[in-house]
């Protein structure tokens, strides 16, 4: 660690920022919900997936999970009682269209609409995410990502959600981190469905892109006045060492990370370096009228978006690695803290904001997603101390305002996450929350984050 990082101010002093900078939590409905066979809600493949032997820590489900599903209006309350003006969420996909086909159900639209009421009445923003990754198993059953099929599912749903929902949130984001939604699902194995084919994945990259530009095209048309974007992982990749082989792995991670994602979508073509990827899975990005990418489907995805979000979570060295199967090792850039061994240098969020504004887009830029992960637990006096995460968010909010300072135009920024909840394929080992959760008794407990938080975002938000 560094001297400045040991003496970072934690005081939450006012930074500088524009005056409606959205400061907030995010969650995922898979990840909160719970009540997986309630309201109608159909299967989706993440319910699918943690039935498989060994695909989860501790073969656990997220089938109650924090059980927001029925807890959703003291759990709101909390966030009011905490002073959180801006919450992202996201709706599942399921619980709407139980099987991703036909009209919406109306349980599930009842308890959306209540639940965004339920933000409105007590002044929260909503900022709604349409995709977080729970595809209705039915699609799947179908070919999932990999079938061009499913993003047009997904444009009727999003125009469903446009009539049903549209009115309710002011910022609306299509698909969150497609990375993860192709290469982690259908390449790694790492997520539902658990696939690993190379062609898959990056069939299912061009249909998220493609399902966010039918999104957006349905959103545009119904609801005009909204706000629209897409969330990427944008991962900060830095060679391991000065060698030409640490280097080229760098730009090739970076090509498949990140690139691939966002130059359909803020340059309206796959770049050459892109379609050499694409081409080392035999699939050629030029458009075609059979091919992967058709006619017009650049114009689809690449349409005007109003603001781009950004995920970022870690500060990643690469090296050249022959023995290992994708020819790259990663490590992450100390220090890192977190018990996911992740970094603590929010240097690296300023500079993926940045790298987005200079090279990607002009676009407002909203941090979509930030946090760390920490042993938390409460201690005898009934808290929950976790002095690093308010070390690691004192950091990242101030990178907000170094980003601006240095030219980019940020305009929000949400902790990852409100509660501590299903970390995917990691269970619950992994605690994210401001919010501590005591998973037997379902009890919330604020971590001392989110006390800080409170106060922090008092200070932003004070009358000079
Ligand atoms: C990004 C994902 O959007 C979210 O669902 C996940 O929990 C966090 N990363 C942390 O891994």
């Amino acid at each position: 660690m560094t001297m400045t990082e040991t003496t970072r101010d934690l005081t939450p002093d006012r930074l500088d920022l524009p005056a409606d900078f959205a400061w907030g939590v995010a969650t995922a409905a898979y990840q909160i919900e719970g009540a997986v066979a309630e309201g109608g809600r159909g299967p989706s493949i993440w319910d699918t997936f943690v039935r498989e032997p060994g695909r989860i820590f501790h073969g656990e489900t997220a089938d109650v999970t924090v059980d927001h599903y029925h807890r959703w209006a003291d759990d709101l309350d909390l966030m009011a009682e905490l002073g959180i003006p801006a919450y992202r969420l996201s709706l599942s996909w399921a619980r709407l269209q139980p099987t991703g086909r036909g009209a919406l159900n109306p349980e599930g639209v009842a308890f959306y609409r209540a639940l965004l009421e339920g933000c409105h009445a007590r002044g929260i923003q909503p900022y709604v995410t349409l995709y977080h990754w729970d595809l209705p198993q039915a699609l799947q059953d179908e070919g999932g990502w990999p079938a061009r099929e499913t993003a047009y599912r997904f444009g009727e749903y999003a125009a469903l959600v446009a009539d049903a929902l549209g009115d309710l949130a002011e910022h609306w984001i299509t698909i969150n981190e497609p990375v993860c939604a192709s290469f982690l699902s259908y390449s790694w194995g790492m997520q539902a469905p658990g696939h690993t084919d190379d062609t898959e994945a990056t069939r299912a990259a061009h249909h998220l892109l493609l399902a966010h530009g039918l999104a957006l095209a349905a959103f545009r048309e119904r609801r005009p006045a909204v706000k629209l974007g897409i969330t990427n992982l944008i991962s900060n990749l830095n060679p391991a060492s000065d060698s030409e082989a640490d280097a080229a792995a760098t730009r090739i991670a970076d090509i498949r990370f990140n690139r691939i994602f966002l130059e359909p979508v803020y340059h309206g073509s796959y770049g050459e370096d892109v379609a050499r990827v694409f081409g080392m899975h035999g699939i050629t990005v030029d458009e075609t009228d059979d091919g992967l990418v058709r006619r017009g489907d650049l114009a689809v995805i690449s349409a005007p978006t109003d603001f781009a979000g950004v995920n970022h979570y870690t500060n990643t060295l690469i090296a050249a690695d022959p023995e290992s199967p994708t020819g790259t090792r990663m490590t992450q850039v100390e220090p890192t803290p977190t018990t996911f061994d992740w970094s603590d240098t929010p240097d690296a969020l300023r500079d993926v904001l940045l790298r987005v504004s200079r090279e990607f887009t002009p676009l407002p830029l909203y941090v979509t997603e930030n946090g760390a992960t920490f042993a938390d637990y409460p201690t005898h006096d009934g808290r929950v101390h976790d002095p690093e995460r308010v070390h690691y968010l004192a950091g990242y909010t101030r990178a907000c305002a170094d980003a601006v300072a240095a030219g980019a135009d940020v305009r929000g920024y949400f902790a990852w996450s409100f509660l501590d909840n299903f970390e995917w394929s990691w269970g619950y080992s992994m605690r994210f929350g401001l919010v501590y959760v005591d998973y037997p008794s379902l009890a919330r407990i604020p971590k001392d984050s989110a006390y800080w938080y409170r106060d922090f975002i008092a200070a932003q938000t004070a009358e000079a």
